[in-house]
């Protein structure tokens, strides 16, 4: 069986042939990938600057954001079926007991930092033909939403930010009226954000490097969003150009743009990261002004990282309603379908938005 992965001790990534893996426990299930995504974190993964492989042993088979179909299930599934489509998550628990977050299956809040993810860290992931997952870690995909199931993974990451804008904005004794968002960058990450955002009903802009006139530009706009090119306003004043600024969602992953668009978050507004930046050296920030604006305006500032079980059911659901709201925009984040043996090389060079490698 074919997987991709990464030798970090001699900079290889390379198409391998791995034994085909096996039911062992009762409650696993045997996947054949459908189709698996690359993002910016299998890019660092295969660059050497992020993941590690299992303890003990040379490579890593990389992939996180998957689509597989159910083959066989041990005895003790109960929910699944051969046919079936699952998406299967990422991050598995610390072992600490005293790890609140991993003892409750809250993983994407893990306190030690001892969670393992597949494709990432210290266990295999997605990017083979075959692979072996218990049913707890698996979500059922509707039949109708094959064709761009494998965005869910992603799409994670803004459902669960949305959840917790919701839970803290009741902060707010009032209804809050149409509230405005503004994302920054036009990715995979900020365009499934914006896409929240629009099914959430906030009057959307996305801040992106690429021209008003620009392929993506003309996507951004396709599902209701505004489009700003980063080159016709600076970040600390998109809120003079746009009016009062309720949510900045980040989806860069460069501090520096992040904190001076700060600069423009409205009175009790919140701020998220998604964004994890390569580590540099300090970078000058109106500090003074910033700690001001969140003290006397009520700032928010929360980073969130994907994310819990329940975090792909919402984004299934959501990703239904996107579909059902602007489905040739959801299908345009969706650039290109290649083959596992062309995978080392959209490993090594970006191109298009989303990039999938097809395996069955
Ligand atoms: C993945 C997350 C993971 C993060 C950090 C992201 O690309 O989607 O599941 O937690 O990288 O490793």
């Amino acid at each position: 069986m074919k997987a991709v992965a990464v030798f970090p001790g001699t900079h290889e990534v390379r198409v391998i042939d791995e034994p085909q893996p096996q039911v062992i426990r009762g409650t696993e299930v045997l996947l054949r990938m459908r189709e698996v995504g690359i993002c910016g974190t299998d890019r660092e993964v295969a660059a050497f600057e992020y993941g590690e492989p299992p303890p003990g042993e040379d490579h890593l088979i990389i992939g996180h954001e998957a689509l597989a179909e159910v083959v066989a299930v041990g005895p003790e599934v109960t929910k699944l079926r051969p046919g079936d489509l699952v998406i299967p998550s990422v991050r598995r628990p610390c072992l600490h007991a005293e790890c609140l977050a991993c003892r409750s299956g809250r993983q994407d809040f893990c306190v030690t930092g001892d969670f393992r993810e597949r494709g990432i860290k210290q266990t295999h992931g997605f990017l083979t033909e075959s692979t072996v997952e218990d049913e707890a870690n698996l979500t059922l995909v509707p039949p109708d939403l094959a064709d761009v199931a494998v965005l869910t993974e992603p799409l994670t990451i803004a459902a669960k930010a949305m959840q917790q804008v919701k839970t803290l904005q009741q902060r707010l004794p009032w209804e809050p009226s149409r509230q405005r968002s503004v994302v920054l960058g036009a990715g995979p990450v900020g365009l499934l954000g914006a896409m929240t955002m629009v099914a959430n009903n906030f009057e959307t802009h996305v801040y992106s490097m690429e021209s008003g006139d620009s392929d993506r530009a003309d996507l951004v706009r396709s599902f209701g969003a505004g489009y700003i090119c980063s080159q016709d306003c600076a970040p600390e004043d998109l809120g003079k150009r746009l009016g009062n600024i309720d949510l900045i969602y980040e989806a860069v992953g460069s501090s520096h743009l992040a904190f001076t668009a700060l600069e423009s978050l409205g009175p009790n507004g919140l701020f998220i990261f998604t964004g994890i930046p390569p580590l540099g050296g300090p970078s000058p920030l109106p500090a003074d002004q910033l700690m001001r604006n969140i003290v006397l305006e009520n700032q928010l500032i929360f980073g969130t990282v994907n994310a819990s079980r329940s975090a792909y059911a919402l984004a299934l659901r959501l990703l239904g309603q996107c579909m059902a709201l602007f489905p040739d925009s959801v299908r345009r984040i969706i650039t290109a379908h290649r083959t596992i043996d062309e995978a080392p090389g959209m490993l090594r060079k970006r191109s298009g938005i989303k990039e999938v490698v097809r395996l069955s």
